[in-house]
């Protein structure tokens, strides 16, 4: 077999969604502790309040403790490679959640046990759907009181829409946790204060039935749990790969991410069972990971994560072949061959140059603007990965320069900015108002600060009567043409030059589509 091909099988690329505080970092702490990628609990931890330390431009950042960047963790783990894709927690920042989502070939959902199923990952399970992305569930903080086991199924079954396969059960919660059981293998793990729960750690019985765990937990609780198992067999759904891998179906697992209690066997499961890298939707054809010829797409773009060197890092993922140091390649949208020299990957987080980079790796490459997302990089056929969205912006604020003469920076600027999607921007058909467009309020934040910062160019934002944006489309030109016409007072174009139309109100909105039947409306858009 081929190397790439090797290299390509053992990968498990995948990110954590869900609402803040249910535990992703902890999690993702306790994941890399087990890949030996860290040596101690707490340092994602500290990463994550000091994380101006290494990858974090801007102080305003850190004056909001908040986290708007994400990296990349790769670590190694029972023979695999896992690559963890860190998606922003800050719900201004969800456009770049999405696309880091499209980067990814499975995610793991992590639910609060005493909140459930709550909003923001409502809104990143609709993302993942939209590719069929395989989920795996975690219900962490069991060593609290919370919902009920069944209930928390019931809730993810029901609010989510996808059936649940219970791959371990906990005995007991809160006060009374007392461990788990794997429903595959019948084992029980106890849940004991102090240790680490490793393999090695944990103090197993082969089975619910062992007299010897009676003593342990109690007669009462463990009638308690067969009961609740009898319901729960009953109702509930075996583990079946073909649905899991369809998207149709979430393998669950309870445990508590502080306690490291859970954990292993939850990683255990998914290193086996996690889609490694899957061929991939390009323009005329799909892509597989087995071709020799190295392929990969851009999902995000990070500035400034060396403040000294103004620089900016696309994030590629590798889609098929093997990335060599010193590689060319071709950058097909301005069909330029560039030398992808000194690539980054992401040990655990520590910046390194790359050597090698297989499917389902990320690569960080350097560059000056040149590169925008959705980019595509091959050295095979000049193809364009697709499905890489953009969404129409939920606010709007029109921009004033307090210095006519630096418009053309600020053009260069928004251009830039928008090609990394930090916002979108627009320009009216008929005026010369430039429109900025944005899904979370912080983001106007940071554009101001960042046009100060690397343009030079000082703006302020005042608001403007836009409710929402739609891209436009007809089948034929002529149709297109006439729309243009009569609708020009609210029609614009991005900074791809993609036709927009700005909408007032909901109900200007509606009358629009109403009067141009032939006109598509659409409220996202794929990176072209
Ligand atoms: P996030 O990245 O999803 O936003 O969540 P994060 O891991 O930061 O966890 C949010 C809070 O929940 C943290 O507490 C964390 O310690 C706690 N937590 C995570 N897993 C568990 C668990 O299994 N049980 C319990 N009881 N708590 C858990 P914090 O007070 O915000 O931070 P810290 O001071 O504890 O670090």
């Amino acid at each position: 077999m081929p190397t790439h091909t090797a290299e390509a099988a053992r990968r498990r690329t995948f990110a954590i969604i869900s609402h803040p505080d249910a535990g992703k970092t902890t999690l993702t702490e306790k994941f890399l502790l087990f890949g030996g990628a860290i040596r101690q609990a707490g340092s994602v931890k500290s990463r994550k309040s000091a994380k101006h330390a290494t990858s974090d431009w801007m102080t305003l950042e850190k004056e909001r403790g908040i986290s708007v960047t994400s990296s990349v963790m790769q670590f190694p783990y029972d023979g695999r490679i896992v690559n963890l894709l860190d998606t922003p927690g800050h719900a201004d920042f969800s456009e770049d959640t999405y696309r880091v989502l499209t980067a990814v070939d499975s995610a793991l959902m992590v639910i609060d046990c005493a909140k459930g199923v709550e909003e923001r990952t409502i809104k990143l399970m609709e993302v993942c759907r939209l590719r069929d992305t395989p989920i795996m569930t975690f219900i962490n903080k069991l060593d609290r009181e919370g919902k009920s086991p069944v209930e928390l199924l019931d809730e993810v079954e029901r609010v989510l829409d996808i059936p649940c396969a219970p791959i371990t059960w906990p005995i007991g919660m809160g006060s009374r946790l007392k461990g788990v059981i794997h429903l595959m293998t019948g084992e029980v793990h106890l849940f004991e204060t102090g240790k680490n729960f490793t393999r090695q750690d944990s103090t197993i019985f082969p089975s619910i039935e062992d007299p010897a765990l009676v003593k342990r937990v109690g007669a009462q609780l463990l009638d308690e749990v067969r009961e609740e198992l009898a319901l729960v067999q009953g109702a509930s759904h075996p583990f079946d790969r073909e649905l899991y891998l369809a998207g149709l179906q979430t393998p669950v697992f309870f445990g508590s991410a502080v306690n490291n209690f859970g954990v292993q066997l939850l990683l255990d499961f998914f290193v086996t069972h996690a889609p490694a890298p899957k061929p991939r939707d390009a323009s005329l054809r799909k892509v597989s990971p087995e071709e020799p010829a190295f392929s990969g797409f851009v999902f995000k773009i990070q500035a400034n994560m060396d403040p000294l060197h103004r620089d900016r890092v696309a994030f590629l993922r590798v889609c098929s072949g093997s990335y060599q140091h010193g590689i060319k390649a071709l950058h097909v949208r301005t069909g330029k061959e560039m030398r992808l020299g000194d690539a980054l990957t992401f040990m655990a987080s520590e910046r390194e140059l790359a050597e090698h980079a297989y499917p389902g790796d990320v690569i960080g490459i350097h560059n000056h603007g040149t590169i925008a997302i959705a980019d595509t990089f091959t050295v095979g056929d000049p193809l364009q990965f697709t499905g890489i969205p953009s969404f129409a912006p939920e606010l709007f604020r029109r921009i004033r320069l307090r210095d006519p003469l630096r418009l053309k920076h600020l053009q260069k600027g928004l251009t830039q900015l928008s090609e990394e999607g930090a916002t979108q921007f627009f320009r009216p058909l008929l005026s010369n108002d430039l429109i900025l467009g944005a899904i979370g309020t912080l983001q106007f934040e940071v554009v101001a600060y960042r046009l100060k910062d690397e343009y030079g160019v000082e703006a302020s934002f005042e608001p403007v009567q836009i409710h929402t944006a739609r891209w436009i489309q007809a089948e034929s030109d002529s149709d297109l043409e006439e729309f243009r016409e009569k609708a020009a007072t609210h029609l614009a174009l991005d900074a791809s030059g993609a036709l927009v139309y700005l909408a007032p109100s909901r109900v200007n909105l509606q009358m629009a589509q109403e009067r141009a039947p032939k006109i598509c409306f659409t409220a996202t858009r794929e990176h072209s």
